[in-house]
This record gives structure tokens, sequence and C-alpha cells, in this order.
């Protein structure tokens, strides 16, 4: 086998937590490397319903041992609160959690900053997850956050959040007129919760390395989707990390050579919270019909998740950025009922048609979709589990997904549970 990176190909949401949590059967580590507790990735086990922002996918299963990498922003308020949730229904978080010691922290000041700064901005805001993730990330390019191992000093932990606090502090009350933060309170609520993390922070690189050499197998989770990535994305309106593949080498500190495989999660139609260009939005019974089926909304803020057909011109963009070796094809079944299903095979731009994204949000907010149309389905697929049993209509419209997009599909996601799931090939196959 080997190592296995699993993300999202489109703007989130797309099923990732389903996937990570069914093929943490083969793994014996999974990792986070980006990404905060921005991220909702729900697991449906035997009927229970389980949304984690922070805590890898994985956590679950008696033999994995979760990792949480460099590359995430860590609110010790949010880690605690979910590994509580997860203690109170029996999972022993703490025996199989290790966080490195070189995560940027998240402060309330940046989660201030962040709803400040969305607010000034009025129509023009990103519709951020208000998670304080952004200022987070620029204080790390910034060079002046404070990470993890910082919180075993208590002096030098003390001196850094004076004056970071002091930075923070000027601009929300200077700029945007919004009352400060407590310094006292956000520097010994992180102490406290500092000393109940201490057991669990660890080298992740070094644990990486060591397990590289043993031949064990590590699942990299990715958060948000390839859309949203801070540099390829649909910039300004992304979030502000790397979510293509290559923020699995940066965010864990571990070479790009020890990265094999690269699963791309994508919905059978596409969604996009937040603000944005998003080519192929539907504000029409179509976008009703996958909002209410697909019941989409956000499993972090509950907000409304914006629907469309699916978008095969910014998938093959993504599987570019990050070099997709196989997709995975989730939420089949809320296709099922249709009579029609469109799939965007080209943009229109000022009367030309493209098969490339344009590279400016600014000129993807100018384009039209061109369609190609599928027949529907009127069998329902929901929990099939053999790709032979789907009308078909669905296994057409399934492989004219693949031959646009050049990637094979292995995997198909038919209901949120765990079990319903076609496994055409193993990633590993
Ligand atoms: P993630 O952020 O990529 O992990 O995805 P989310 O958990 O935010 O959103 C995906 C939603 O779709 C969750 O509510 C899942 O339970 C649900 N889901 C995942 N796969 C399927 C599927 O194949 N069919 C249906 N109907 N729901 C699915
Ligand atoms: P998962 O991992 C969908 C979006 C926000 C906003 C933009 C920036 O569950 O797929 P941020 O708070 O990150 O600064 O917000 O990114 N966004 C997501 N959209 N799924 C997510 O995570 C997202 N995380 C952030 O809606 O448009
Ligand atoms: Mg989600």
């Amino acid at each position: 086998m080997g190592n296995l990176i699993i993300l999202g190909s489109q703007w989130g949401d797309e099923g990732k937590g389903k996937l990570v949590d069914l093929l943490a059967e083969q793994f014996d580590f999974i990792v986070r490397f980006q990404g905060g507790h921005n991220a909702g990735h729900t697991l449906v086990t035997g009927g229970q319903k389980t949304i984690l922002s922070l805590i890898p996918s994985g956590i679950l299963h008696e033999h994995v041992q979760c990792l949480i990498g460099n590359g995430v922003v860590l609110s010790l308020s949010a880690l605690f609160q979910e590994a509580q949730m997860l203690i109170a229904r029996g999972v022993p978080v703490f025996d199989r959690l290790r966080v490195s010691p070189l995560c940027p922290l998240i402060l309330d000041s940046h989660v201030a900053l962040d709803l400040a700064r969305e607010k000034a901005q009025g129509a023009n805001a990103i519709g951020t997850t208000g998670r304080g993730i952004g200022p987070a990330y620029e204080d790390k390019i910034a060079r002046r956050a404070v990470r993890v191992a910082d919180l075993f000093h208590r002096e030098r932990f003390a001196a850094k959040l004076g004056e970071i606090l002091d930075y923070h502090n000027f601009i929300l009350q200077r700029y945007f007129q919004a009352p400060p933060i407590d310094f006292q309170r956000v520097l010994e609520s992180n102490l406290d919760l500092g000393e109940r993390l201490k057991p669990l922070v660890a080298d992740v690189t070094g644990i990486l390395e060591k397990l590289s050499i043993d031949g064990r197998n590590v699942l990299f989770e990715g958060a948000q989707g390839a859309m949203l990535d801070v540099d390829l994305g649909t910039y300004p309106y992304v979030t502000s990390s790397t979510t293509t593949a290559g923020g699995a080498a940066a965010g864990t500190g571990i070479g790009p050579r020890r990265l094999h495989e690269v699963l791309g999660i994508v919905k059978a139609y596409a969604t996009r919270v937040g603000a944005g260009p998003f080519p192929t939005e539907l504000f029409d019974e179509f976008g009703e019909h996958l909002s209410r089926v697909g019941r989409e909304f956000g499993s972090v803020t509950g907000r409304r998740r914006r629907c469309g057909w699916f978008d095969a011109v910014a998938l093959r963009r993504s599987v570019v950025h990050s070099s997709c070796s196989a997709l995975c094809v989730t939420k089949l079944d809320v296709l099922d009922g249709l009579d029609t299903i469109r799939i965007c095979v080209g943009y229109r731009i000022d009367g030309r048609v493209s098969g490339t994204p344009p590279l400016l949000a600014g000129d993807f907010a100018e384009c039209t979709a061109v369609y190609e149309d599928a027949a529907g389905w009127k069998e329902p697929t929901a929990g099939i589990t053999r790709y032979e049993d789907l009308p078909p209509n669905a296994r057409s419209y399934l492989e004219r997904l693949q031959a646009l997009v050049g990637v094979p599909i292995t995997i198909i996601s038919t209901g949120s549970d765990r079990n319903q799931t076609i496994v055409r090939h193993s990633p590993f196959a």
C-alpha cells in the first residue's frame, strides 16, 4: 500500500469526512494538515451522526492514531470542546490523538478580527465561517503567531501574547471601532488548556518519518476544497490555506515523495457556501431539489449552501492542482428522480467558449456555463453498494464525468452512512 491524500476537489463539503472514516479501516494513522475548525466533516455510522471540525475523521476507529500537523491553525477551546463531545460518547480521544508543537494558535482576537472585517466589508464580505482562520494564518505568515510550543514557557508566552494582543486590539479599536480583547482572560484560558494539551504534543513529522520507514500506511485528510485554495482558488473568495495536495507535505513536514495516491472527492453536482463565483449555480426548481434532497446546509455554521450542476471545467483544473489519481463521486442518490441532469463542459466568456477556467475571480464571475444534457433515472440509487446495480443512466452519467475529467471514478457514495458506498477499486488496488 502506501500513503493516501483525501481532498475536496470542489468548494468543500464534498463528503471527505465520510470517505476518511470509511477508508480508515485500511490505515494506521490519519493526519490533518491544513485549515482549522472552519471544517465540518460528517460521519454517519449505523445511523449515528458525528460532526468533526478539527479532530481527524478516523477518531472513531480503535486501531487508528490521529495526528494534527503543523499546517493546522488550532483553537484550543474548539479542540477540547470537540474532544469532550467524543469522550461523552465513549471515544478515548486522548489515547488516539497527537498534536504538532508547531501549530499556530487561534486566539479570541483572531475571531474578533475575522468578524469585524466581515462586518466592515458589508456586501463584499467573503462569507467566512467566522472562526478566526484568516487572521490566524496572517499572523503565521507575518511571523508573529503564538504556537503550541510557546504555551510551555509561561513568561515567553505571556510576552508574545502581550505583543500580538496589543497589535490586534489597536486594529480592533481604532480601525474597526470594535471592543478590545482582554489579555488576562486569553492568557489564562490558553495556559490552562495548554496544560491539558501537553501530554498530546508530539513531533508529528518524526512520527510520520518513522511510519514510512516501518511501511505503515498514513491517510492525509484535507479540509475545504481545491477551489478554496488560497493561491489557486477563486481568490479572494477562498480560505487562507493550501487546500490542494501540496499542502499535505508542507502541513506535516514530510516530503512529497512520501505521498503516493491522491483521491479527490466530488459531489455528483456542486455546492458552495459563502460568496464568490459559481458559474453553474441554480436559482430554479433544480437548485431547490439539490438543496432539499441533498440537505445542503453547512455542518458548522448551518448556512444554506448554494447549489448547481456539476462543473467539469473547474474540476479538470482542480485535478491538475492536486494530481488526483482517482475520484470519488458522492451524493449520487440526490440526483434520483430527475428527468435530465446537466453537466458544465465549457465556459462562455465574451462570446467564446473555453474548456479551462479563467485565472481571476473577476473573470470567473463573467462566465456563463455551457451545458451538455444527460438523461436522468427514476429508480432509487440510495444505499446501492454494487456498481452493476446502479440504473444504466446513472452509470452513463458517471462514465461521462469520468471521460470529461480524465480520472477514474473508483468510489461512489449513495448515502451518508459509511456502508452506503460502492468501492469499484480500492485506492491501492
Ligand atoms: P465534508 O466537509 O467534505 O466532510 O462534507 P460535509 O460533512 O460538510 O457535507 C457532506 C454532507 O453530505 C454530510 O451531511 C454527509 O452526511 C452527507 N453525505 C455524504 N455522502 C453522501 C451521499 O452519498 N448521499 C447523501 N445523501 N448524503 C451524503
Ligand atoms: P469543509 O472541510 C465549505 C468557506 C467559507 C468561506 C471561505 C472562507 O467542511 O469542506 P474561512 O472561515 O475559511 O476563512 O472562510 O471558505 N469554507 C468552507 N466551505 N466547506 C468548508 O470546510 C469550508 N471552510 C471554509 O464558507 O466562503
Ligand atoms: Mg464540511
